[in-house]
């Protein structure tokens, strides 16, 4: 397994590199990420260049600009530090580097860099630490040491938050205001334009020379959005400086909040920068350990522990970027880049929720109940599309938007003319994964309160959704779904989408089995539900869809169709499109040949569709259907999703294809961790972080929640 970070034979809980990579920034920015649910920071690292992508997200704080996609804003900068040497900035593309290396803790999130640089006859050692505490939800802490290695210097220190930060280009902060109290803290106020959220930030530094604090106030410098704190320190040949920088971060939708934004960023910080680095380090590793680490590890015995360090990366992100707060949900990259702006996709549901469920459960209520409150949203999109129930955006943001998805996209090839996403109104199955993953949670935890208080409901305004969704055929006496995307987002305006079909099929199944079962067993519930969906009608309109309902079946060559018509298109060999570098500025490789109205008539497969619904309802199919199918789709799909490889290493798992399951996982593994540096540059991935633990939990493992729906 072939890794673009540098890692240790014995050391699970370790990444590293031994370059600065000034070319290749934003991968390390990605990887390095450090967050803890409440807010996140790429790694950036804190002296400026022409490349870096700073990125910092509070979890819900979306704003939008004018008639773009809402958006978490890019919030002000607090990692920036610049040093001067005798007058002169530190840039790691000026003088000479040596002994550089640049380390992440797995299990604490803690990023160091050290490096001798030689600039103009002198030499200087540096270390740069900084951790996003785990224990204190609004902390940042970073600390830097400078030591002169051949003459005395002059060191000036500029540090502070930097509000200049865009989402590329779109100013979501209005400019604030930004002071000092008791003359050493310094702090900017602002807010959000559109969704006026507040925010507070707060910076203090502390100076000691060789480990004896100095006692000096900063020199303060404003600038537009910007507020730096200025220090100027006379070092001896061989004296370390060393500065800590305690920062943090409030906002007006926290629950926290005791007085306000300010008030309380103020005093949490004059509270929090008694402490030292290491002991909050300490305190923060702690909880890591406490909540995390310690319970349900992964343990896998291999020829190198690479595998191992995937799992532990792999959980580390998950655990950073899943929001502590119920009102909120796991972006398709997390916190980790701008990409998908923040937006939650059936990602969380369908490939991170197993994970929730089996090791954190809380967590996995909380991401579900998240969708119980977007029930407000979802039935507003599905009444929107003249629909009943509820209709889950494909994607989301806060629980009371109906749709988030942005509408236009990447160039055409052939038009030149930006081509418009259509996932937001045709890409539906998402409806039918919400429920899915709900189903999961409660059969494998049992919690009848969770299913009592939002699961029915949840799959009922979702079976409802589909009720009023499917279309009758006169011809052919059956009801269908014409006009969708399936998971394969390279065929539009499909009907009878395999994946869609199914899984809106079996939610329909579900929700009258749920009727069913409360009206026997539990009629307070069903008195509560009945009330806001009459039930008994609902009932009689899911038995009688559900029954007539096509879901495609295997043909004489035991192949599902993917749609009505993808069996007739032309074949065309992927194996260069296969092969290609993934995630390479978001345009894949396949489209720098052929447009979508192209790609609509070729047997090409973006990710799973087919396969993947196999996965879902396997015990709907023989193992000999399953390798019939995984025989015709498998060689047919690009993988131009990262979400695509977990699940065809669970599959061949399943069929007992051994050596292709473990290329499968290797590939999921790679999608981050890989040795192509252009990948994860505006994020990583969440929904591969999850498919790596699915694919030894519920692959490898063989451990994973069966669905038994009805299915008539
Ligand atoms: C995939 C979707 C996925 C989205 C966000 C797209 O490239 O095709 O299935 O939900 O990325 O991860």
């Amino acid at each position: 397994m072939l890794f673009g970070v540098v890692t240790k034979p014995d050391d699970d809980w370790w990444i590293g590199r031994n370059t600065p990579d000034i070319d290749h920034l934003n991968k390390l920015e990605s990887l390095m990420f450090q967050g803890n649910g409440y807010f996140g920071i790429r790694s950036s690292v804190e002296e400026h260049y022409m490349e870096e992508k700073r990125d910092m997200f509070v979890l819900g704080t979306f704003d939008k600009y004018e008639d773009e996609a809402t958006e978490l804003p890019n919030l002000p900068d607090i990692v920036n530090f610049e040093i001067k040497v005798d007058g002169h900035v530190l840039k790691l593309n000026h003088g000479q580097v040596s002994n550089f290396q640049r380390s992440f803790n797995i299990r604490n999130g803690e990023m160091t860099r050290s490096f001798i640089w030689k600039f103009e006859g002198n030499e200087y050692k540096l270390k740069f630490r900084r951790f996003v505490s785990m224990a204190h939800l609004h902390l940042f802490v970073s600390k830097v040491e400078i030591t002169p290695l051949a003459n005395n210097v002059r060191i000036q220190i500029k540090s502070g938050i930097d509000g200049q930060q865009t989402n590329e280009g779109t100013q979501h902060l209005i400019e604030g205001t930004k002071r000092l109290f008791n003359a050493r803290f310094i702090q900017m106020q602002t807010r959000t334009q559109e969704s006026k959220v507040k925010f507070a930030l707060t910076e203090y530094h502390r100076l000691y020379l060789n480990k004896k604090e100095l006692s000096l106030n900063p020199h303060l410098k404003l600038n537009r959005r910007q507020v730096y704190a200025n220090y100027s320190v006379d070092l001896d040949k061989e004296q370390t400086l060393s500065v800590v920088k305690y920062a943090n971060i409030y906002t007006s939708k926290d629950r926290d909040l005791k007085i306000n934004v300010s008030a309380d960023s103020l005093a949490n910080l004059k509270k929090i920068s008694r402490l030292s680095y290491a002991s909050l380090m300490l305190e923060s590793s702690e909880v890591w350990n406490k909540k995390y680490w310690n319970k349900s590890y992964v343990e896998i015995s291999a020829h190198n522990n690479k595998p191992q360090i995937a799992i532990n990366f792999a959980r580390y992100q998950l655990i950073a970027n899943t929001p502590h707060d119920f009102e909120m949900n796991i972006g398709a990259k997390g916190m980790t880049g701008e990409g998908y702006k923040g937006h939650t996709f059936w990602d969380t549901e369908m490939f991170m929720l197993p994970y929730f469920i089996f090791t954190l459960p809380q967590k996995a209520y909380e991401l579900l109940e998240y969708r119980y409150l977007s029930l407000i949203g979802a039935k507003r999109k599905a009444h929107q599309g003249g629909f009943h129930g509820a209709q889950y955006p494909w994607e989301a943001a806060m629980p009371e938007d109906a749709e988030s998805a942005p509408i236009w996209g990447n160039a055409d090839i052939v038009t030149g003319q930006p081509m418009k996403i259509l996932s937001g109104f045709l890409e539906q199955h998402v409806t039918g994964d919400v429920a899915y993953g709900v189903m999961r949670y409660l059969k494998a935890t049992g919690d009848q309160s969770f299913a009592n208080r939002m699961g029915y409901e949840i799959i009922l305004q979702c079976a409802k959704f589909w009720a009023s969704r499917v279309e009758w055929n006169n011809e052919k006496n059956r009801y269908e779904i014409t006009d969708v995307i399936g998971p394969d987002e390279y065929k539009e305006h499909v009907s009878n989408d395999a994946f869609t079909n199914y899984i809106a099929h079996w939610c329909m199944e579900y929700g009258a089995d749920i009727i069913a079962k409360l009206r026997q067993e539990n009629t307070t519930i069903y008195d509560q539900l009945n009330q806001k969906l009459s039930l008994s009608e609902l009932f009689k309109a899911l038995i009688q869809k559900a029954s007539m309902m096509y879901v495609p079946k295997p043909n004489d060559d035991q192949i599902i169709p993917q749609d009505d018509n993808y069996l007739s298109y032309k074949i065309i060999d992927v194996t260069k499109y296969k092969n290609a570098e993934k995630d390479v500025e978001d345009v894949s490789e396949i489209f720098k040949d052929f447009d979508l109205k192209q790609l609509d008539r070729m047997q090409v497969t973006k990710q799973p569709d087919v396969l993947l619904m196999m996965l879902c309802f396997e015990e709907l199919f023989s193992k000999e259907v399953i390798q019939k199918n995984w025989d015709y789709y498998e060689p047919k799909t690009t993988h131009d999703s990262s979400l695509s490889y977990s699940p065809h290493a669970i599959l061949a798992n399943d069929l007992g294809l051994y050596d292709k399951a473990f290329e499968y996982f290797e590939k999921s593994c790679q999608v981050d961790l890989g040795m192509n540096m252009d990948s994860s540059v505006k994020g990583t991935h969440m929904a591969s972080m999850g498919g790596i633990w699915n694919v030894i939990v519920e692959g490898f493992g063989g451990v994973r929640v069966v669905n038994t729906a009805t299915h008539s």
